[in-house]
């Protein structure tokens, strides 16, 4: 048997490329086996990307997952290990092919390492489109294009929660949610055709302020959740907050997303500061390009606003028709707060896309 690439018996190889995402609505908070505590409601991205390129090759002498992983054309243990285990998980319930050959990986981002914004769900993401694919490729069914992103995202799920939210275009929602049909805890739905017009050319330029590894994880984040006295209201805002950004995503309403967009960012960081142990991923440098934000939105009625991940770095969202003022205003007060005067001009995307 060879395959429709002409390639030598039994070895199939494909390409991702796949985009970070920014969560509107924060994912913050799991159980079970990486199932959201809360719905989350992302803009996926563009410029922050994964590029990856699996090769797997059938060797019937071995029962366990051969790997080989290169990352920006190097090895990297510390990478490999995650990723081995992942795919050592995979491997069991939802890719028996893997136990039966060996998988090369080459794998790069769009984004240096070091630039402080989180590569994982673009990375987690682009694997599991490739493995997906793989899966298809070397059973030689076809399924439908909604089952095939719904099991993408199930995989980059248990890779990394938020990742299951980049395998749409525009936007997505993670966690059942009885106005999104199809809807689950397991697997993210895209929100493409429910977002009004104005929110498919959207800005989201990521100021850097810090390049450093973030002090606490994600994931000890989202554990220090379950002894957080406010996670039960705060569950109930993120269920309320859906509802309503989901209306304004629908209508255009730019007033009601940034409200929530901005509340959203700060409850994260709240509960981060009275977590058991507390703590800070916020900078002086993201606090007062918040207040400027702020002040230059009251001052200008542009509706410019900002949203924070698990770190201090600020993305700021805006219309493409104010691209010009807002490009002023970051350039002039703005950069000078970031580190190296870095700054990572992205907006909303495209979703994966299939590159070899
Ligand atoms: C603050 O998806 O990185 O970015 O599931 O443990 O890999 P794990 O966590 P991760 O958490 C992301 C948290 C967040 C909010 C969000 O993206 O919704």
């Amino acid at each position: 048997m060879s395959n429709s690439t002409g390639q030598r018996k039994n070895s199939f190889s494909t390409g991702w490329q796949c985009p970070s995402n920014i969560a509107l609505v924060k994912y913050w908070g799991k159980h079970g086996n990486q199932l959201p505590n809360n719905p989350s409601v992302s803009f996926t991205l563009s410029e922050a990307a994964t590029r990856t390129f699996v090769t797997w090759e059938e060797d019937l002498n071995t029962d366990s997952p051969g790997l080989s992983f290169l990352f920006d054309g190097k090895e990297n243990r510390a990478f490999e290990s995650r990723i081995r285990k992942f795919l050592d998980a995979m491997s069991v319930e939802h890719f028996p092919f893997l136990k039966f050959g060996h998988l090369s990986i080459e794998t790069s981002n769009s984004f240096p390492h070091s630039s402080g914004i989180a590569s994982s769900a673009s990375a987690m993401s682009a694997l599991s489109m490739a493995l997906c694919d793989l899966e298809l490729m070397i059973s030689g069914k076809s399924v439908s294009d909604v089952l095939f992103h719904r099991k993408a995202s199930v995989i980059s799920r248990l890779g990394s929660g938020s990742a299951c939210r980049s395998v749409y275009p525009v936007a997505a929602i993670w966690g059942q949610f009885a106005e999104v049909p199809g809807s689950s805890d397991e697997w993210a739905t895209g929100l493409e055709s429910g977002v009004h017009k104005v929110f498919h050319t959207f800005h989201d330029d990521i100021l850097i302020i810090s390049p450093e590894e973030k002090s606490v994880s994600s994931s000890a984040g989202h554990g220090l959740m379950e002894n957080n006295p406010y996670a039960p209201a705060r569950y109930v805002q993120a269920r309320a907050h859906t509802g309503k950004l989901l209306t304004a995503l629908r209508e255009g309403d730019l007033k009601a997303f940034g409200k929530i967009t901005e509340d959203e960012a700060l409850t994260l960081h709240a509960l981060m500061m009275c977590s058991d142990p507390s703590y800070i991923l916020m900078k002086e440098g993201s606090l007062s390009v918040i207040n400027l934000v702020r002040r230059f939105r009251s001052d200008t009625d542009i509706p410019l606003y900002f949203t924070l991940d698990a770190g201090p770095n600020v993305h700021l969202l805006y219309p493409e028709e104010f691209e010009e003022p807002v490009g002023q205003f970051i350039s002039s007060e703005l950069r000078p707060l970031c580190h190296e005067g870095r700054i990572i001009r992205d907006r909303v995307g495209p979703g994966p896309q299939k590159i070899a």
